[in-house]
């Protein structure tokens, strides 16, 4: 574990980089199960993922050393079990405020968490949280970040920063705003802050009339909103719908 100069209070202030290693939060799983004292904050970092994973189960795979695989560990004790979600808004927001920093227009949050710029994916992000009662005990969060990535083969969904704005990045850079973006929103989470205004402005195809898919059928409808616990509503056929993770998905 290494200690840092970002200029934030505790986010990055410890931080751990390996060259290689399955996923970096199985890494910061098998920490926390090991009892390791663990500084609210810490970053786990790798120069390549051999088994990066993403939500629903699917592999995230990303080139040794261009793009950022990071985990943040985070108390999240202040957090209802039932108001998750505000968790992932505040995530969602802070890769996008870091992406923004960089002049990256047109970024958006695609619910429940993946960040767009434009039609393709720039970013991801896999948060596990581990509950205590009613509420959270503490969260890790994934976040995959495409940086200097130039090439998506067999790929046309992805994009990257290079990709955008033709500079190679120094990851230490990014990650060094990510971190500032991330403590910033979990302070403001911690305050009490509301996102949804935030959330739903940056909100990919919010208010838009898009095709939607559920069960295998294809259906046309207008994202309304986001529920309290998280769900997307879609409003079709002068009906609303409320979806939860894995009962819907975008055509693109
Ligand atoms: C997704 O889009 O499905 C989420 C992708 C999350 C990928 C990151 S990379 C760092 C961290 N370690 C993992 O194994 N996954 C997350």
């Amino acid at each position: 574990m290494q200690n840092n100069t970002f200029p934030t209070l505790f986010v990055g202030q410890s931080i751990q980089k390996l060259e290689e290693i399955d996923s970096t939060n199985n890494y910061l799983k098998l920490m926390l199960s090991n009892y390791e004292p663990l500084a609210n904050g810490t970053v786990i970092m790798a120069d390549h993922q051999t088994a990066g994973r993403g939500q629903y189960g699917n592999k995230w795979l990303a080139p040794a050393k261009k793009n950022l695989t990071a985990s943040f560990f985070l108390k999240t004790d202040f957090i209802l079990a039932n108001d998750q979600f505000n968790l992932n808004k505040a995530v969602s927001l802070a890769v996008y405020d870091c992406l923004t920093h960089f002049l990256i227009e047109d970024c958006k949050i695609k619910w429940p968490n993946d960040i767009y710029v434009g039609n393709k994916k720039i970013a991801g992000i896999l948060i596990e949280n581990r509950l205590q009662g009613k509420y959270l005990k503490d969260s890790i969060i994934g976040i995959g970040l495409n940086v200097n990535q130039s090439e998506f083969y067999g790929v046309n969904h992805a994009t990257s920063i290079f990709r955008i704005i033709k500079k190679e990045m120094d990851l230490q850079k990014v990650l060094e705003m990510l971190c500032v973006a991330l403590e910033e929103r979990y302070l403001q989470l911690q305050k009490g802050e509301n996102f949804d205004k935030e959330y739903l402005k940056n909100l990919f195809r919010f208010n838009l009339l898009g095709i939607f898919r559920c069960n295998g059928e294809d259906f046309e409808g207008r994202i309304i909103g986001i529920d309290s616990v998280g769900r997307l509503m879609i409003e079709s056929d002068n009906n609303i719908k409320h979806f939860s993770i894995k009962e819907v998905s975008f055509v693109l």
